[in-house]
């Protein structure tokens, strides 16, 4: 069978998609998706594309202009450049959106033990503390081991009214003042928020912390690239310019309308497909690779977020909505792939792989005759690690079970800049194919109004009330 294969993306850092393992010729008929189903989406697809441009050029998909905002970028890294050799501890307070971003660029691009070096191996970079709960024993923990006078806090709150993120803020702001006083505290905060003025935007500029704008036509799952991301990413030393140019990279990818050609239109019609011809309503991502487990963990909130929907855009009750689900390769080979091999036909998996990885550890040669473990001599980990992926993509695939793959050539700021990009722009064509809105999160808000109104909040009484019927 002969596999498909995009030949003009031709940079060598380009990220790939590999979708053999979701069609019919590969999986079998009845199970995987067949080229005549791709083409008869071909039409929704280019309506849905013609959407997307129109409403790019009317500012309301505000994440397709962040690749081109240099100029933030640069005054970020000057302003991170202001704090190297001040600031050993940096900490995060933010959730969701404002708060996942953080952890994935943090845990694809630094070392994977970056906390536990010493700020020398670090190369003077600070630890990196990301504050996305209200458990009090964990966000104590943190401040029991940072020097206030040598940490900064980021609070990053879009709305400026999520009550965890202002609760943590409060917390933060006290202990500051009263550790190191209310004039040294304003040198320690920046607050990273929306535009509105009457919100934390208006404090922040009051009270004199420094301030990050978060455009108001970027929703909180889509603002990796904004100064959300950006910020932290570049206080802990990621190369943001090159995220951005990776960004754009994929972007130009994107721009085509023939669906077989766009990566980010092709994974989306193929989930869509998956769900709704075949019944595939979970969606399962799995690095193999450590570093990209946040990145899966952070596209679980945008899929999940986005697509999971009551109503579709003419207003019906549709409940729409594939359960995203993160597993890690090699691990939950041992834990989780049993059941997406043998249990429900209701999964579709996809693999994030990594061509180059970092580095690799030599399986030594044994000199005893030991058959059971001998074999393993002379292979390496990164060797194996490959193998088993392969071995997994085979064995699910023999088993009729549907998996694609985006295969970076390797992490770092340029792939991974692309890899955000493409996520984003497959879940908006995927809300096209589903007819919803993916931008709103009226669940989220309605859970936000009750906690606003349970906490005490003036003007939401009404919730209070709801609250305790
Ligand atoms: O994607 C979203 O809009 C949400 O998940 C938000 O990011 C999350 O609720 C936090 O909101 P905010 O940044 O306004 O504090």
């Amino acid at each position: 069978m002969e596999k498909w294969r995009d030949t003009r993306w031709t940079h060598r850092m380009t990220v790939h998609l590999d979708f053999n393992n979701m069609m019919s010729d590969f999986v079998g008929q009845g199970r995987g998706i067949t080229r005549e189903e791709i083409n008869e989406l071909a039409p929704r697809a280019l309506e849905i594309a013609n959407s997307i441009s129109t409403r790019v050029e009317a500012g309301e998909l505000g994440f397709y202009e962040l690749p081109y905002d240099t100029e933030t970028a640069e005054k970020i890294v000057k302003m991170a450049g202001s704090y190297r050799g001040k600031c050993d501890d940096l900490v995060i307070l933010g959730i969701g959106g404002s708060a996942l971003s953080t952890t994935a660029l943090f845990r694809a691009l630094c070392p994977p033990r970056h906390n536990l070096l010493t700020r020398r191996a670090r190369g003077g970079q600070p630890r990196v503390f990301v504050m996305d709960n209200v458990d009090p024993a964990s966000f104590k923990s943190v401040l029991d081991i940072i020097n206030p006078e040598k940490t900064v806090f980021n609070v990053i709150t879009k709305s400026g009214g999520t009550a965890e993120t202002l609760s943590q803020f409060l917390i933060i702001r006290q202990f500051l003042e009263d550790k190191i006083g209310k004039e040294a505290a304003r040198e320690q905060i920046v607050v990273t928020t929306g535009p509105r003025r009457e919100r934390l935007n208006a404090m922040a500029e009051e009270e004199g912390y420094r301030l990050l704008t978060i455009p108001e036509n970027v929703g909180g799952r889509f603002s990796v690239l904004t100064p959300v991301g950006l910020f932290p990413a570049a206080m802990f030393g990621v190369d943001i310019l090159e995220l951005l140019a990776g960004a754009r990279y994929m972007d130009e990818l994107c721009q085509t309308k023939k669906l077989l050609q766009n990566p980010a239109y092709l994974a989306g019609a193929l989930h869509y497909l998956a769900d709704v011809k075949r019944g595939l309503n979970i969606a399962v991502m799995m690095p193999y690779s450590d570093s990209l487990i946040q990145v899966a963990i952070w596209f679980r909130q945008l899929w999940a977020e986005s697509l999971g929907k009551a109503v579709n855009n003419a207003g019906e009750t549709v409940n729409v909505g594939q359960t995203p689900v993160v597993a890690s390769g090699v691990t939950d080979q041992h834990s989780q792939m049993q059941l997406y091999q043998e249990g429900p036909y209701d999964k579709l998996i996809t693999f994030l792989t990594v061509d180059n990885p970092p580095g690799t550890l030599a399986i030594p040669k044994m000199k005893e005759p030991r058959e059971e473990m001998a074999y393993l001599g002379g292979h390496d980990m990164a060797e194996l690690m490959k193998i088993e992926l392969l071995a997994t993509q085979l064995a699910l695939t023999k088993a009729g079970r549907l998996n694609m793959s985006f295969i970076l050539p390797e992490v770092n700021p340029f792939t991974i800049g692309q890899l955000f990009f493409l996520l984003e722009v497959q879940t908006v064509f995927t809300g096209g194919l589903y007819d919803i809105n993916p931008m709103n999160q009226p669940g989220v808000e309605a859970g936000k109004q009750f906690i606003n109104g349970m906490m005490g909040r003036s003007g939401f009484e009404d919730k209070a009330r709801e609250s305790r019927e």
